[in-house]
């Protein structure tokens, strides 16, 4: 185990387990349908190419680059950095997300997206987090409840590092006091 990690939270094999039912269910949630996944970068990377993979539907692949500014926090004004490749009016999107927080993101997105009128929009996120809620926001679809401690990998970063763990670990303290 990487030593700036304090405890493994979420295995590979219960994300592997999780990602597979969320699969399922989104795979029962349309069916006969076609689907635009969209990936929020850069967290989503390793959920969405795991979570398509369980996806029994033709799915159509975008992805979005989104910053926040303000104080630090994702609590400031949202950037599109990257927008979609195609257009979603008509289409059922669900948006892929690792982690809902704030909700600020998550908001911003689904009304900005819904200005293009898609035929529906859903969310799958891993991880929710909804004791930081600021955002009447949630997602239909959620791997797991987590409390509010500092969680890298699996694609979710610490000044970019961590993404590349294959588990969700809690970082040491020590890892990020300066
Ligand atoms: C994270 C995450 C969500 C957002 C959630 O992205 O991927 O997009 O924060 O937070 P919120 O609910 O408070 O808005 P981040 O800005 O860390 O960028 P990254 O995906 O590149 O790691």
């Amino acid at each position: 185990m990487d030593r700036n990690i304090k405890t493994v939270l979420l295995s590979e094999e219960e994300i592997h387990n999780r990602v597979a039912e969320l699969g399922k269910q989104i795979t029962q949630r349309y069916v006969g349908e076609d689907i635009v996944c969209i990936g929020v970068l850069k967290g989503c990377f390793i959920f969405m190419a795991d979570l398509v993979r369980c996806i029994d539907l033709p799915a159509a692949i975008d992805f979005m680059v989104i910053s926040s500014y303000g104080n630090g926090t994702s609590s400031g004004d949202i950037t599109v950095k990257k927008d979609l490749s195609r257009s979603i009016e008509g289409k059922h999107v669900l948006i892929v997300e690792d982690i809902l927080d704030s909700g600020h993101t998550l908001t911003f997105l689904k009304q900005y997206l819904a200005a293009r009128n898609p035929a529906s929009i859903e969310v799958a996120v891993l991880l929710n987090k909804p004791s930081r809620r600021q955002y009447p926001v949630t997602a239909e679809y959620i791997g797991f409840e987590i409390e509010n401690e500092f969680v890298v990998g699996y694609g979710l970063d610490y000044a970019e590092l961590y993404r590349n763990l294959p588990y969700i670990g809690i970082l040491a303290p020590e890892a990020y006091a300066s």
